[in-house]
């Protein structure tokens, strides 16, 4: 049995805080929030602390708060040689405290507390200063996940810089589409197929292959109006951005 803690309860840990209660193979014997949380059904029974001096024993601890946190939070830890990690994909390892045996569980995807997930198949990135420590992360991992990869601090860096093209960039440019059609009384209904066609036939097609619209056409004359339309500046300077980007590549 694997015993955790989670240090913070935002979107990443209380999702985590599910899964890993699904499993018999892992323990979470306590949160601790620097706020007070009330643990609500089926999560009652776990113990719960505001302190940091009251944290308990466990074989993992896991922050999850914002990555500029991260460094001086770990510092402020009391126990010593435990194996603590971090959940961020943009944070390296070393910005935990040395006093702690380090490592990441970088689950990649997005979460919010509101939506449910299922962790079967996000690939969990994971890191470890030392082979037992990768291990015994290897083995949380698959707990809940069929996709855990070791990748190195340098590389997830890059992973999540990517990530933030596919998933935070796209989802303001959904906000961009909300907006316009919002204007024009129209719902945001009529936009989800296409949402969700562009998100599906990237599993059969490349990015590139899958690409469509008038730039890659070179329908000028869609684009001229198109521009016309835009009365905001920062959209009409991203519609020029795209458009130029899309027919140079
Ligand atoms: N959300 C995602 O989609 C996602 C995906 C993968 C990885 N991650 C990574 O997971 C980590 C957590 O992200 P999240 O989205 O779960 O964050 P979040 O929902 O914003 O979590 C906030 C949590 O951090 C605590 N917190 C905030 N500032 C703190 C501080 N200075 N000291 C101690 N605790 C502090 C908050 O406590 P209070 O309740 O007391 O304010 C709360 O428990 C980040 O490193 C992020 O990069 C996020």
């Amino acid at each position: 049995m694997i015993k955790v803690v989670l240090l913070g309860f935002g979107n990443v840990n209380s999702h985590l805080l599910k899964a890993f209660n699904k499993s018999d193979e892992i323990s979470v014997v306590q949160i601790f929030n620097r706020n007070y949380i009330k643990m609500i059904s089926p999560f009652s029974a776990i113990s719960f602390t505001d302190s940091i001096s009251e944290i308990a024993n466990a074989d993992i601890y896991i922050i999850g708060i914002p990555d500029d946190a991260i460094s001086n939070f770990s510092a402020s830890l009391h126990f010593k040689n435990k194996l603590v990690v971090h959940t961020s994909g943009g944070a390296a390892m070393d910005v935990l405290s040395s006093k702690n045996r380090r490592g990441i569980f970088y689950p990649l995807q997005t979460f919010s507390k509101q939506r449910s997930v299922d962790f079967t198949n996000i690939p969990i990135c994971i890191e470890a200063e030392n082979p037992q420590d990768l291990d015994l992360l290897q083995q949380l991992g698959s707990v809940i996940s069929k996709n855990v990869k070791i990748i190195s601090s340098e590389k997830r860096t890059k992973l999540h810089l990517a990530a933030v093209f596919v998933n935070n960039f796209v989802n303001y440019l959904y906000q961009i589409g909300s907006e316009i059609v919002t204007k024009e009384d129209l719902p945001f209904e009529l936009l989800k197929p296409l949402i969700a066609e562009t998100a599906l036939k990237i599993e059969a097609l490349s990015p590139k292959e899958a690409q469509t619209g008038p730039a890659k056409r070179n329908d000028n004359k869609t684009i001229e109006k198109h521009l016309h339309l835009l009365e905001d500046n920062d959209f009409k300077d991203f519609y020029k951005l795209f458009t130029t980007a899309l027919r140079e590549r």
